[in-house]
């Protein structure tokens, strides 16, 4: 396992989904852990659930605060605003979060000449015209959400070039698992309340890059810890896409609903909704020896039975 047991560790969004999962790995790899976040959308069961770890509750955006904290070693930048339509209702507030807030972090990190692990999204490729999408293709956000993480990552590349700084850079794709929250969520609950109709928002047609929220955790544990990764951007997916309709029908074959459930969609999305993720990770995979284990199936299985949903 890598090693980081000698490292002060900083966690901000580790009240969130992914920051709960991070945050249970991080606490047997090492003796300090601090969780920073506002609980604007992390929840305070997250935080009690991880043992040894120390909570803050703050924003990114107090500086003050931040740079109150002890001294780091090692920061994961996961606080953010995360929902892609809050962004287009609230493009100022969303860039204050997303991109003035890691800018906040990066100061802290500057003062503590702390390496930073800063959590990107597939967002900043918008809908990208080639498939599957290498770290190479570049910028072209198609939300606010994307162009804030854009800001923070050109921040990020500013830091390391200019303060020396030892930053990586991961970009998540549809990240799931248990206690997450998106789509596979949005349709067990729909199913509970009525297993009769699936309406599903959009064409149904457009299409995720889904990856285990563990599969994940595994390679900030590995990007966190190895000096190699430093400076580098990677795509953390599983390399292939799933449509939404597709997804629907494997969770209906799943909790054997195929042949009850009537399955329409609205045919309208949402502004800033992106047509394809689906991501080239053959980078991460040859550099890193990265490698995506947990299988869609199975990791709904493991949701199901975790919401006790009975078939
Ligand atoms: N879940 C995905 O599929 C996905 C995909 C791409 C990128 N990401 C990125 O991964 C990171 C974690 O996402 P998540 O899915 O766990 O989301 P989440 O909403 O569960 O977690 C975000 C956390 O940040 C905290 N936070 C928000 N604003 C804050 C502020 N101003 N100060 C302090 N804390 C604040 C929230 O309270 C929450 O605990 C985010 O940066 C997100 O953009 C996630």
């Amino acid at each position: 396992m890598a090693d980081l047991n000698n490292k002060k560790i900083l966690v901000t969004g580790g009240a969130g989904f992914i920051g709960y999962h991070l945050c249970n790995k991080l606490s047997g790899l090492t003796e300090s852990l601090t969780i920073y976040d506002n609980l604007s959308s992390g929840k305070i069961e997250n935080v009690k659930d991880v043992p040894k770890a120390t909570f803050v509750k703050g924003n990114i955006l107090d500086l003050k605060k931040l740079c109150q904290l002890s001294k780091t070693d090692l920061i994961y930048h996961l606080a953010a605003q995360v929902v892609v339509p809050y962004s287009m209702e609230n493009p100022l507030e969303d860039f204050d979060i997303n991109a003035k807030g890691t800018l906040c972090v990066l100061e802290k990190a500057r003062k503590d000449d702390a390496k930073v692990v800063f959590a990107s999204s597939a967002a900043v490729y918008g809908n990208p015209t080639q498939l599957p999408t290498p770290e190479s293709y570049g910028f072209h956000p198609f939300s606010c959400y994307g162009l804030s993480k854009v800001v923070g990552e050109e921040y990020c590349q500013m830091y390391r070039e200019q303060y020396g700084l030892d930053i990586v850079i991961t970009r998540f794709a549809n990240v799931y698992g248990l206690r997450c929250h998106g789509v596979i969520h949005d349709f067990l609950d729909k199913l509970s309340n009525n297993p009769d109709k699936l309406e599903i928002i959009g064409t149904g047609k457009q299409s995720r890059d889904f990856v285990h929220v563990s599969d994940v955790v595994n390679a900030l544990i590995i990007v966190g810890s190895k000096e190699k990764a430093n400076g580098e951007t990677y795509n953390l997916g599983v390399g292939k896409t799933v449509s939404i309709l597709e997804l629907a029908e494997l969770i209906l074959t799943i909790l054997n609903l195929k042949n009850r459930t009537v399955v329409t969609t609205t045919n309208v999305s949402w502004q800033g909704d992106i047509n394809t993720i689906w991501f080239d990770i053959s980078k991460v995979k040859k550099e890193l020896g990265w490698n995506p284990k947990i299988s869609l199936e199975e990791s709904i299985k493991e949701v199901i039975a975790d919401r006790k949903i009975s078939k």
